[in-house]
């Protein structure tokens, strides 16, 4: 069988690090690309250059040219710009919207067949974005936000309960951000709701309720720790987890930016819920009930998209 081909547009920090954790699973052949000439190409030979010690035959290639992503079976967007101090939100879906574009139209042409992830912040109207201008199946195109957010929430929660990491499962709903909804009913430690561990005193609830900020705010916490850049490892872990769910038709239920239409009251809008994620893309969006609460939250952050997406339509009009 011949091998698979994952191509990773964006050769920055998400990008390399998803080439390495990509060659590392031997996932397939890799092509990093990139519109900075030279970039692409040096990631791929240093990380080639991993492989004798690793013991991978993953063939890792630089391309400034989208002919070369040709038959990709998987490509993971992280092209654009990161938000800078002084960018307006506006500026920044401005620019990243026209890289968007042109990823987009490059997918269409060189690799309608792939399944593709998108990291490109602002998470949820770029995909959606990014879904127009490639003109893929809806059920083709994802975007990675919920699979990072939950291991935020389940790490600070494994750290609070002092348990193991593998036990915690934890479920967040929405968008990107700080609209995200961490749904505590369905966050548990081996089945245990985290609400059944705090009346067990594991923990207090003003403490989760502590917990629950820091989430929404993972992004920006390790922002402003780095002063340079925006979070790497944990959001290229995430997006290679959705990538060996669809390669290995795991059937896996993750959280992601998936194309709504109806379920939880929400029509032609990417948001994060949880999804089946197999050989046939997203295959299956899975609708849970939701508490009252639970359910104000996740229209704040519906509404908070569509904010966006007006943005969007504002700046390009083919899109409105
Ligand atoms: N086509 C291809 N690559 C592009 C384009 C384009 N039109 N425009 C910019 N790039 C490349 C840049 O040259 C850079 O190498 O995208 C890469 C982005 O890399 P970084 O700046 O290191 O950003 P990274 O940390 O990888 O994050 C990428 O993911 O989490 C989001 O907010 C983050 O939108 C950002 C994206």
């Amino acid at each position: 069988m011949a091998r698979k081909k994952i191509a990773l547009i964006g050769a920055g920090n998400i990008g390399g690090t998803l080439a390495h954790l990509a060659a590392k699973k031997e996932l397939g052949d890799i092509v990093l690309f990139d519109v900075v000439e030279g970039v692409p190409q040096g990631k791929a030979l240093d990380l080639s250059q991993c492989g004798p010690i690793e013991g991978f035959d993953a063939k890792i290639t630089g391309s400034n040219d989208y002919k070369d992503i040709a038959g990709a079976d998987v490509i993971i967007v992280t092209a654009g710009v990161a938000r800078k101090p002084g960018m307006s939100r506006d500026d920044l879906i401005g620019i990243n919207l026209k890289v968007m574009k042109a990823v987009g139209e490059g997918i269409k042409a060189n690799a309608p067949d792939a399944f593709v992830i998108c990291i490109t912040n602002p998470l949820d109207a770029m995909v959606w974005a990014l879904r127009e201008f490639s003109g893929l199946p809806h059920e083709k195109v994802v975007g990675m936000a919920g699979v990072l957010d939950s291991a935020r929430f389940s790490h600070f929660l494994a750290e609070e309960f002092q348990v193991s990491v593998k036990d915690v499962n934890t479920f967040v709903l929405g968008g990107h951000g700080d609209t995200m909804v961490p749904v505590l009913k369905y966050s548990t430690v081996s089945g245990i709701p985290v609400n059944d561990l705090v009346a067990m005193g594991f923990s207090s609830k003003e403490k989760i309720d502590e917990i629950v900020t820091r989430t929404r705010g993972g992004g920006g916490e390790i922002v402003a720790l780095l002063k340079t850049g925006s979070a790497y490892y944990a959001p290229a872990t995430s997006a290679i987890a959705m990538a060996e769910a669809y390669l290995g038709d795991q059937k896996r239920i993750l959280p992601c930016a998936a194309y709504l239409t109806g379920q939880y009251g929400v029509d032609d809008l990417y948001v994060g819920v949880p999804v089946m994620i197999g050989a046939g893309g997203a295959e299956k969006i899975v609708e849970v009930e939701l508490d009252d609460e639970a359910k104000a939250n996740l229209k704040v952050s519906v509404d908070a998209v569509k904010e966006l997406l007006e943005a969007c339509k504002g700046i390009d009009s083919s899109l409105a």
